[in-house]
C-alpha cells in the first residue's frame, strides 16, 4: 500500500482537485484483466445496472437508442472505458453532464467532466445508432445477428459489445431493464419477466426486466414475428418465444420425422420439469423466471445460456431425445455459468464441464444410458472417432480462440473429469460438492483453484493429482479402459 501510495507521489506533482483520494485520478484500464481477451471488460468500476431503452427497425436493420450504466468507481478515475463494436456514439452524459468521449477500436473512452472518486456511484448515458455487425469467427458468426424478420442475440463470449456499451466481460455482472420498440405486429423478447408492452404510432415497446445480476453475454434479445407464450409452472413464471414459421419447417424432408416446431413444444414444454430434476440435484434454480427462445434462423449455430431465458438454434429440434439433452444442458448452466460465474474464461470447463454432466445425469433419468456407460463410451473410442486433437486440448486453459474455448473436449472432457471425481470421492460427497459449489457461490465468480480447494475440503481428500492429470495434462489420464481399435476400413 505504502509502496504504491509513494509511486504515485512521485509520479505527478499535482494535488488531487477534490483533495479525496491518495494520488491524482488515473484512467481506467481498457481490459477487465483476462488474458484470452485483454481489452474485454475495463478496469476502474463496477456496474450495478443497465438500462437500455432501444428501437430496431427490421427493415432498415438500425439499432438507436439510449443505454444508461449504472456504476460504482473502484478507484478515482480520470476516465474510464466502455466496450462497443462498431455503431454511431451520439452523446455521452456522466450524471447528466456532457462527457469527452472518443472512440478507439473496442474502446468507448470517456472523460467525465469531473473525475471520479473511489467508491463513487455515477450513471453514464450513451445514445447511439446504427446497424450491429455481427461477430464472425471460427465457430460462425455470434453477437448481434440480423434474421429474416429481424434479429436475435448470442453473445458469447464477447458479443454484447456489438449492441450495447458494457462492461463485457462475466466477471462484472448486472441487473438490466431492456424495453425495444419494434414495429407493430412484432414481438421483442429479452431476459427475466415482462413488465408490459404498449403501442404507439405503429411501435409496439416491450418491457423487460432482469433483476439478478448477469454477465453481459448473457443478455439476450430476440425480435420477430414469435409466438410468445406467457405461464406458470411449478410456482415459476414462463416466458417462450418460439418462430412460428418452425410450425411448418421439416428440416429432413428424407425421413419421417416430426416438424420442428412439434419438437420446440414437446421440449419446451418438459422445462419445469428439467429444473426440477435439475433442483434435485443442484439445488434450488437461481432465478426467478425461465423459459426458452427459437428463432427460425440458419445463421445461429448454437444454443447458449442466456439468463432466466435461454436461446436455441433450430437444428437442435430435429430429435426429441437430443432436444431435451440441449435444454437440460442450458438450464444447468442457469447454475453453472449464470449464477456461479468465470472469473477467467481459462476456466471455461467450470461451465461446459458441468452443464454436460447435467445431460449424462437427465440421459438416466430417461432410462437411455448413465454417465458411467458415457464416460465408458468416450474413454473407448478411438482417436480417429475421436478427432486427433481431442486428448491433447488442455480443458484448464484450452486458449482464446472459439474453437478451442469451446472445443468438444472442453465439454466432453470436462464432464468425465467430474465423473472422475465422482468415482474418486463417492456419491455423497460428490453430489454435496455440486450442490455446495452453486449454494456457496451464487451470483459470484469462481475460479479452478477454488473448485479444487473446495472439492478437497467437502470430500476431505487430497485432489490434486486427479486435476492436474484431468484439466492441465495433455493425453489420455492412467487408468482409463482401452481404447477400441480403429474400426477396420470399409472394403
Ligand atoms: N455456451 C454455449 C453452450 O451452451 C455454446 C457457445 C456459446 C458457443 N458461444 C459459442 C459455441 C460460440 C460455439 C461458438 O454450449
Ligand atoms: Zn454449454
Amino acid at each position: 500500500m505504502a509502496a504504491a501510495g509513494v509511486l504515485v507521489a512521485m509520479g505527478t506533482g499535482t494535488a488531487v482537485a477534490d483533495g479525496g483520494g491518495g494520488g491524482d485520478p488515473q484512467p481506467g484500464a481498457p481490459g477487465i484483466g483476462d488474458p484470452y481477451y485483454p481489452l474485454d471488460g475495463n478496469g476502474g468500476y463496477d456496474v450495478d445496472h443497465y438500462d437500455l431503452d432501444l428501437r430496431y427497425d427490421p427493415a432498415t436493420d438500425v439499432l438507436a437508442g439510449t443505454a444508461t450504466v449504472s456504476a460504482h468507481a473502484t478507484q478515482d478515475l480520470s476516465s474510464f472505458d466502455l466496450d462497443l463494436q462498431g455503431l454511431e456514439v451520439r452523446s455521452v452524459e456522466v450524471d447528466g453532464q456532457e462527457a469527452v468521449w472518443s472512440r478507439q477500436g473496442q474502446e468507448l473512452v470517456i472523460t467525465p467532466h469531473r473525475p471520479l472518486r473511489e467508491d463513487q456511484e455515477f450513471t453514464v448515458g450513451v445514445t447511439y445508432d446504427g446497424v450491429p455487425q455481427t461477430q464472425e469467427d471460427a465457430l460462425g458468426i455470434s453477437g448481434f445477428i440480423h434474421t429474416d424478420d429481424g434479429a436475435v442475440v448470442a453473445g458469447e463470449p464477447h458479443g454484447a459489445a456489438t449492441w450495447f456499451p458494457a462492461n463485457d466481460h462475466p466477471r462484472d455482472a448486472a441487473s438490466v431493464d431492456v424495453r425495444v420498440a419494434v414495429p407493430e405486429g412484432l414481438e421483442g423478447v429479452s431476459n427475466g419477466v415482462l413488465c408490459g408492452s404498449w403501442t404507439h404510432h405503429g411501435w409496439t415497446t416491450w418491457a423487460w426486466s432482469a433483476d439478478e445480476p448477469m454477465a453481459p453475454y448473457l443478455v439476450t434479445l430476440a425480435v420477430g414475428e414469435f409466438d410468445l407464450r406467457a405461464y406458470e409452472a411449478e410456482g415459476l413464471a414462463f416466458w417462450d418465444a418460439v418462430d412460428p414459421d418452425l410450425a411448418t419447417f421439416d428440416a429432413d424432408p428424407e425421413t419421417e420425422g416430426p416438424l420442428v416446431g412439434e419438437v420446440v413444444d414437446h421440449a419446451l414444454g418438459r422445462q419445469a420439469e428439467i429444473i426440477g430434476f435439475l433442483e434435485e440435484h443442484f439445488g434450488p434454480y437461481p432465478f426467478s423466471a425461465a423459459g426458452g427462445i427459437v428463432d427460425d434462423t440458419p445463421d445461429l449455430q448454437f444454443a447458449l445460456e442466456t439468463q432466466t431465458r435461454p436461446i436455441y438454434a433450430p437444428f437442435f429440434f430435429v430429435d426429441p431425445v437430443f432436444a431435451e439433452v440441449v435444454v437440460t444442458h442450458e438450464y444447468a448452466h442457469q447454475w453453472y455459468g449464470d449464477s456461479v460465474r468465470l472469473d477467467l474464461w481459462r476456466d471455461i470447463w467450470l461451465n461446459e464441464g458441468f452443464a454436460t454432466y447435467a445431460e449424462w445425469l437427465w440421459l438416466e433419468h430417461e432410462g437411455l444410458s448413465t454417465p458411467q456407460q458415457e464416460f465408458d463410451f468416450l474413454a473407448t473410442l478411438s482417436d480417429e472417432e475421436l478427432g486427433p486433437d481431442f486428448w491433447q486440448v488442455t480443458i484448464g486453459d484450452p486458449g482464446p480462440a472459439v474453437d478451442q474455448l469451446f472445443h468438444p473436449a472442453v465439454y466432453q472432457r470436462g464432464a468425465m473429469t467430474l465423473h472422475a471425481l465422482r468415482t474418486e470421492v463417492g456419491d455423497d460427497a460428490f453430489f454435496t460438492i455440486l450442490r455446495g459449489w452453486a449454494e456457496s457461490n451464487a451470483g459470484e465468480t469462481v475460479t479452478t483453484e477454488e473448485f479444487v480447494a473446495f472439492a478437497e475440503e467437502v470430500s476431505g481428500r487430497e485432489l490434486d493429482e486427479l486435476f492436474t492429470a484431468w484439466l492441465y495434462t495433455a493425453g489420455r489420464p492412467a487408468g482409463l479402459p482401452e481404447q477400441a481399435p480403429a474400426p477396420a476400413p470399409a472394403p
